[in-house]
């Protein structure tokens, strides 16, 4: 069944004590050094956030290859001047070891975000995507492992299901990778389990499922389908729908994926490490049905959208045809219970995204 947890920022819905609240009731007594790296980008940002909003001590890494620093002024104009002053920014690349070493100092947790996304980057330039995601991914665990880290929490991927028709999506079972995206997440994977078994250094992976919401980039050719449908609309563009618009995600709203990271970092379950989870909410949508619900939310505000239709094209290679999570693995071993379903995420989205895109 459906449960609700208690979000710092969450007022609509009766909270639950969950493994989340609790977590959250402590960490301002009891303040941690956290490193993200893609601190600027979509994830990365939204993490820096939750936690300076719980006193936090945060380091952040990044190169901007596709992170902004308007993402982190955004930041700094949301917390307090105190709260900001615990957070120091490296502006450096992970696929330089020593950006990683200087980095990885003095801190206990680590919640790896950095990396290019995108299949059809990754398709087009797969070196490049090597570098950051494989490169860069080894060269974060030796740091943070000769740095002694507590825990290294990382940004796996529901790609790494590739083939396998199986729904839902359980972690043991996987299939072939469909893309050079995909490979690098996977090999990312089997590298922290080579990690914990030769050098006993603890990891836990988090398989994130289509996350969205507030500052995910709408522009460039590698947008994400949510932001860059809700920028289509606001800006009276376009929108393509690869294929007959029956492919089907399992959407997940980007609070939930803050909560999986913390509740990782923090777990003190033996068994809950040196693990991959699934981070979605189990319910799938598809494409045509993700259409409609953002235009209705966009349609009061903006009249064009009344009778606004989707324009169909071929379908994308590389892609899966249906992803849906089985969130059971997440929810018994680190307590995670998703606080928002695909609707309520979407209605905060289109809030930020009217915010940021409208014309002034
Ligand atoms: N958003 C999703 O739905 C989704 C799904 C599955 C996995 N992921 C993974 O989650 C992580 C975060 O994704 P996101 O959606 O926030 O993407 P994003 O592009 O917004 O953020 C990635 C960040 O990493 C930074 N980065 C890239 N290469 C770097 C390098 N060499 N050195 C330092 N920084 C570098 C970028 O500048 C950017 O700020 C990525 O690892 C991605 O593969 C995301």
């Amino acid at each position: 069944m459906y449960r609700y947890a208690a979000g710092p920022f969450r007022t609509a819905t009766a909270p639950v004590m969950t493994a989340y609240a609790d977590l959250l009731a402590r960490l301002p007594a009891e303040p941690k050094t956290w490193l993200i790296t893609g601190v600027a980008g979509f994830i990365g940002c939204n993490l820096l956030e939750t936690l300076l909003r719980l006193d936090q001590h945060v380091v952040g890494l990044d190169n901007f290859a596709t992170g902004h620093r308007h993402n982190l002024h955004e930041i700094q104009q949301a917390v307090t001047p105190q709260q900001w002053s615990r957070f120091r920014f490296i502006e450096g690349d992970i696929r330089v070891p020593g950006d990683c070493r200087t980095a990885c100092a003095g801190v206990d947790y680590v919640l790896h975000q950095a990396a290019l996304g995108s299949v059809p980057r990754s398709l087009e330039d797969p070196i490049t995507t090597n570098g950051a995601n494989i490169d860069g991914f080894l060269n974060m665990l030796v740091a943070a492992r000769d740095a002694g880290v507590a825990r290294f929490v990382y940004a796996a991927s529901s790609s790494t299901y590739g083939d396998h028709p199986a729904l839902p999506k359980v972690e043991a079972v996987i299939g072939k990778p469909l893309s050079p995206y995909a490979v690098t997440k996977l090999v990312n994977e089997q590298y922290a389990e080579v990690f914990a078994r030769a050098y006993g250094f603890r990891s836990i992976g988090l398989r994130y499922f289509n996350i969205f919401g507030a500052r995910q980039d709408p522009n460039g050719a590698y947008a994400a389908v949510v932001p860059k449908w809700t920028a289509a609309m606001i800006r009276g563009e376009t929108v393509y729908i690869n294929g007959d618009g029956e492919t089907s995600r399992d959407f997940c709203y980007i609070d939930n994926a803050v909560q999986a990271n913390l509740l990782a970092a923090a777990t003190t379950r033996e068994d809950a490490v040196d693990q991959v989870y699934n981070v979605a909410v189990g319910e799938r949508t598809t494409l045509n049905e993700l259409f409609e619900a953002i235009r209705t939310l966009l349609a009061p505000r903006f009249p064009h959208l009344e009778h606004c239709r989707p324009s169909y094209r071929d379908f994308r290679a590389g892609d899966v045809r249906h992803s849906l999570a089985d969130i059971g693995k997440a929810q018994r071993l680190l307590g995670y219970a998703p606080s928002h379903r695909i609707r309520e995420g979407l209605a905060q989205a289109m809030d930020w995204y009217v915010r940021a895109l409208s014309p002034r």
